[in-house]
C-alpha cells in the first residue's frame, strides 16, 4: 500500500471528553478507566494507534506525566503496547484480555466486548475511497481546536458570513409555509433550480433547470462525475497545483491526473494538445477564475484559447466555478460554459464560498443526459441534498438576499486583502514573493528558498498557527503556502505572520 493509501487510525479523544479535575478519582486513573472503555468496547480496535503522549497532554488538558503514568497502567493491563517507530497501539485483542483478566483490574465489566472485537484495521486499510493526505486531517481537526491562528483556511470567518440575514430568511419561511421534510426528486427542488438558473444567466450561462443537478456542495458534484462520467484508469488534465490535488475524489475513482502549468493569466494553454494527446485525457478540469490555491484569474482571451484548443480536441471541460461571484475588483471575464456552443463544458456552482459552507448546496450545470446521470447516482447516494437546505437557498437567491451580501462581502473581503498584503510587505519582503489577488480568498506565498513544508506545518502549530501548505496542492511542492485572508480577524494575521516568518527564517538557516 503506497503512502497516500495509508489510513490513519489514530486513537484520539477527540475533544469531547476531559478529566474531570474537581472529582475525588486522580485525573490518571480517569483517563485509565476512559482509555479501557473505548478499548473494551472495540471503538479503539486491536492495531489502533494512539496519538503521541505530547498530543494527549494537550487534548486532555494535563501534564505529561499524568499521560504517562496512565498509558503506564494501560499498558500494564496488556490493553496497549509500544512498537518501535510505530508509536503506541491497541494491543491484540487475545492479549489484551487475558492480561487485563490476569491484572485483575476491572476485568469482568471489560472481558466480554473485547473477546468480541473484530480487527477493523484490514477493513479500514481495504475500502475503496483513499483518505485524506495526513495534513489534511491533521487541519480537519484542528480547526476546531480553540485559540490556533487559521493563516490558510477556506471557508469566510462565521463573522463574515449572513447570520442575520439567513435568520430572517427562515423567519420568513416558517411563517409561510410548512418545512418541506419529504424527499425531493433527482436534480433536486424545482424551485432552487429556477433560482440558479436565474443567478447562472446573470453571469451569461443560459440553463434551464432540467441541465441543473442540485449536489451537496460543489465537492459532492466532483465525486458524481468521478464516479459517474469517468472510466477507471481514465485521465484529466488540470492544473498544477491545484485544489483537485488536496481531495481525492478522483484517485478513489481510479482516475489519474496530469498537471499543466499556469502563468499570470491562468492554465498555459499551450501545453493541453500535446499532453491530452499523450495521456488520452478524458476530461480538463479548471478553477479560471480565483483558482484555488494560486488565486489566478483566467484571462478573457486565455479562456478563448482554451475553449478553441478543447473544442479542436474534442476534450470536455469541468469547469469549478466556485469563487467566481467573489470579485472584488471587477467581474471576471465570462465563465467558460457561457462560451459553450456545444454543450462540452459542465459547470460547478456552490453557495459555501458566500452564503454558507454550511447549507451544503451546490449545483452541477451541463446537458440533459448527464445530470441526469448524476442525478441518477445521487439517489443512490444520499436521495437528494437536505430539502431544508433547498428552500433556504431558494429563498436566499429568490429573495435578492444573496446578492445584497456579496455587496457587503467584497467589501470587507477587500479590507482584509488589502491589509494582509500589507503585512506581507512588512514581514515577508526578504522571503517570499506573492500575487496580488482580484477575488477569491487566496494568496499564494512562493518562498525564495524551500522548506520541509511538514515540518514546518508542525513547528506553526506549535506555535499556535494552523498552516495549508503547498504540497497539499501539489504533492512534489517544497516552496508554498496557501495563505486566506477570510477567515483569520486582521488583529490576528498581525500576530500570526510575523510569527510564520520567523519560523520559515529559522528552518532556511537550519537547512533542515
Ligand atoms: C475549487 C473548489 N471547488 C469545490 C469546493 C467544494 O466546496 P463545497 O463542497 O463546500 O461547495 C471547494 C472548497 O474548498 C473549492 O475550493
Amino acid at each position: 500500500m503506497t503512502d497516500s493509501r495509508q489510513r490513519r487510525t489514530e486513537a484520539c479523544h477527540s475533544r469531547e471528553w476531559a478529566p474531570d479535575r474537581a472529582a475525588a478519582l486522580p485525573l490518571h486513573q480517569q483517563i485509565t478507566g476512559y482509555c479501557l472503555d473505548k478499548i473494551t468496547s472495540g471503538v479503539w480496535p486491536p492495531g489502533m494507534r494512539l496519538a503521541p503522549q505530547r498530543e494527549l497532554c494537550r487534548q486532555l488538558g494535563v501534564n505529561r506525566s499524568t499521560v504517562v503514568t496512565a498509558l503506564g497502567q494501560l499498558k500494564a493491563l496488556g490493553v496497549i503496547e509500544g512498537r518501535r517507530g510505530g508509536g503506541t497501539r491497541v494491543t491484540d485483542v487475545q492479549a489484551g484480555a487475558h492480561s487485563a483478566a490476569e491484572s485483575g483490574a476491572d476485568s469482568s465489566e471489560h472481558a466480554a466486548p473485547l473477546a468480541s472485537a473484530g480487527s477493523w484495521n484490514a477493513y479500514v486499510e481495504e475500502g475503496v475511497h483513499y483518505p485524506n493526505l495526513p495534513t489534511v486531517q491533521d487541519i480537519n481537526r484542528l480547526e476546531y481546536e480553540p485559540g490556533l491562528i487559521r493563516l490558510g483556511t477556506g471557508e469566510p470567518a462565521p463573522e463574515l458570513l449572513p447570520g442575520e440575514a439567513m435568520t430572517r430568511v427562515l423567519a420568513e419561511l416558517s411563517r409561510q409555509t410548512l418545512p418541506p421534510l419529504s424527499y425531493e426528486e433527482p436534480l433536486g427542488s424545482l424551485g432552487l433550480r429556477r433560482a440558479v438558473s436565474r443567478e447562472l444567466a446573470k453571469n451569461g450561462i443560459e440553463a434551464d433547470p432540467a441541465s441543473i443537478l442540485i449536489t451537496s456542495g460543489a465537492l459532492q458534484g466532483l465525486q458524481l462525475i468521478a464516479m459517474g462520467l469517468l472510466p477507471r484508469g481514465s485521465t484529466i488534465l488540470l492544473e498544477k497545483p491545484s485544489y483537485l490535488y488536496s481531495i481525492h475524489a478522483f484517485q478513489s475513482a481510479g482516475v489519474k491526473f496530469s498537471g499543466l502549468p499556469l502563468d499570470e493569466g491562468g492554465l498555459c494553454v499551450e501545453r493541453i494538445a500535446g499532453e491530452a494527446r499523450r495521456t488520452k485525457a478524458a476530461m480538463l478540469y479548471s478553477i479560471p477564475a480565483f483558482h484555488n490555491p494560486t488565486g489566478i484569474l483566467m484571462s478573457a482571451e486565455r479562456r478563448q484559447e482554451l475553449m478553441e484548443v478543447t473544442g479542436r480536441l474534442g476534450l470536455p471541460i469541468l469547469e469549478d466555478g466556485a469563487y467566481q461571484e467573489l470579485w472584488l475588483d471587477a467581474p471576471p471575464p465570462l465563465p467558460l460554459k457561457a462560451l459553450d456552443r456545444e454543450g462540452r463544458v459542465l459547470h460547478l456552482g456552490t453557495l459555501s464560498k458566500a452564503a454558507s459552507p454550511g447549507l451544503r448546496i451546490g449545483w452541477i450545470v451541463g446537458p440533459e443526459p448527464v445530470v441526469r446521470r448524476l442525478a441518477d447516482i445521487k439517489m443512490q447516494t444520499d436521495y437528494g441534498a437536505s430539502s431544508l437546505s433547498q428552500l433556504a437557498a431558494a429563498r436566499w437567491l429568490e429573495g435578492g438576499y444573496h446578492e445584497e451580501h456579496l455587496q457587503l462581502l467584497r467589501a470587507k473581503l477587500r479590507q482584509r486583502r488589502d491589509a494582509v498584503l500589507e503585512l506581507l510587505q512588512c514581514h515577508f519582503a526578504d522571503l517570499a514573493a506573492w500575487n496580488i489577488p482580484s477575488g477569491g480568498f487566496y494568496i499564494w506565498l512562493s518562498l525564495h528558498k524551500p522548506v520541509p513544508l511538514r515540518t514546518l506545518f508542525r513547528t506553526a502549530h506549535k506555535a499556535g498557527l494552523l498552516l495549508n501548505t503547498g504540497d497539499l496542492y501539489d504533492r512534489s511542492d517544497g516552496r508554498h503556502l496557501r495563505l486566506s485572508y477570510v477567515y483569520a480577524p486582521p488583529a490576528e494575521l498581525e500576530i500570526g505572520l510575523p510569527i510564520l516568518a520567523g519560523l520559515i527564517r529559522k528552518l532556511q538557516q537550519a537547512g533542515v
